[in-house]
């Protein structure tokens, strides 16, 4: 894009007849216009999304999940977990939730090597926990009791570990966050192939807008992460996240944070899992990042948008831009080693640095998901 403009620029200036003409300064100012645009792109696309959320929208506009029979698997037993007090010890600030499948020992694995080292960051203390159900072959569960042993950050959630089973893993992972960690000011709720950057994290919490704190110094509500926008739910009864009318009803669903990474505060958890916990769950279950947001907006919970969130489209390397990010999505764990290690034993990116590699890398993203599409 600046590429060109320049380009064209250049062919401009070199004939003869343009000099300092009209077209020259037109030039000049898309040129110049594009790098601004290249440097804040993250601010646009902040104040994009911002403008396009719906807001609080109260009753039946919306729907809600309806009442259907599911037998009540509330999800409240724990196979394996370590200590209960484990929260009292290490005293978290943030907890950071990884939903893996039991079998994904190598991307659990990069994840321990990688960012969920990360121990202390500005001061503040981080756990990092894996949250998986049950498997199905018997052999990968006396694997997860020996890895659950030998590095004590694995809870077990009594439930079939499946696709469709994955609100019941979010849901098991609130509850257990909810009995066993108060100490945590901060939740996020990570999948394993997301390279999350606990400290941009925390850096973003520190010069939080809207304030982490209401008028009175109580702990706000924040149910932070990529927002997705009117998503309609999907009719196609062929389809993985099909959703049938008679569960819900409505024609868009409430905007809600993409599921590859969001992070909740503690007055936001809370609300949120009682709002959960008085909606029968329907059959078949919505997409686990749907349901939150379908029980966070019963809540009265409104989510904020970041644009260090990655969500879907993978984000090209680059040094600077994966500082900067607080979740990549679509990282393989020998890419999670590598691009870890490169962006987080160098020095930090200049201000310009950053701008510029943030700008370079969400634009590739997005012309990836444009040819990928
Ligand atoms: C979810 O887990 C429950 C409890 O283990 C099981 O009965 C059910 O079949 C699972 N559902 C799916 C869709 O896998």
């Amino acid at each position: 894009m600046v590429g060109r403009g320049l380009w064209s620029c250049k062919s401009r200036f070199g004939k003869r007849n343009g000099r300092f003409g009209v077209m020259p300064a037109l030039c000049v100012g898309i040129t110049g216009a594009s790098l601004l645009a290249l440097l804040f792109i993250d601010s646009i696309e902040l104040w994009a999304t911002s403008r396009g959320m719906t807001g609080f929208v109260k009753g039946p506009t919306q729907g809600g999940l309806l009442p259907q029979s599911m037998p009540p698997t509330r999800p409240e037993e724990y196979l394996l977990m370590p200590s209960p007090l484990v929260c009292q010890r290490a005293k978290p600030y943030l907890i950071i939730m990884v939903t893996t499948a039991p079998s994904n020992q190598r991307a659990r694995q990069a994840i321990r090597d990688t960012w969920a080292g990360e121990l202390e960051v500005r001061g503040k203390r981080v756990l990092t926990l894996f949250m998986v159900g049950m498997p199905a072959n018997p052999t990968m569960g006396k694997l997860l009791v020996v890895e659950a042993r030998e590095h004590g950050d694995l809870v077990q959630g009594r439930f079939q570990d499946t696709y469709g089973n994955l609100t019941l893993k979010t849901l098991a992972m609130l509850g257990w966050v909810r009995r066993f960690c108060s100490q945590a000011r901060f939740v996020a709720k990570v999948d394993d192939d997301v390279l999350f950057n606990p400290p941009a994290l925390l850096r973003f919490l520190d010069h939080s807008q809207p304030p982490l704190q209401t008028p009175d110094g109580q702990p706000a509500d924040l149910y932070l992460g990529r927002v997705h926008l009117h998503v309609r739910p999907d009719r196609n009864p062929s389809s993985k996240h099909f959703m049938p009318t008679q569960a819900y009803a409505g024609a868009v669903f409430p905007d809600y944070c993409s599921g590859t990474a969001y992070v909740l505060s503690r007055p936001a958890l809370l609300k949120l899992s009682l709002a959960a916990a008085a909606t029968p769950l329907p059959h078949p279950l919505p997409p686990e990042d749907v349901f939150v947001g379908l029980s966070a907006h019963a809540a009265g919970i409104i989510p904020t948008h970041s644009p260090l969130f990655s969500g879907g489209p993978a984000v090209p390397y680059g040094r600077c831009c994966y500082q900067a990010m607080v979740s990549v999505h679509h990282v393989m764990p020998s890419e999670m080693v590598r691009f870890w290690a490169d962006a987080h034993t160098s020095p930090p990116c200049s201000w310009l640095g950053t701008r510029a590699s943030l700008g370079v890398c969400k634009v590739r993203a997005l012309l990836g998901t444009l040819i990928g599409s």
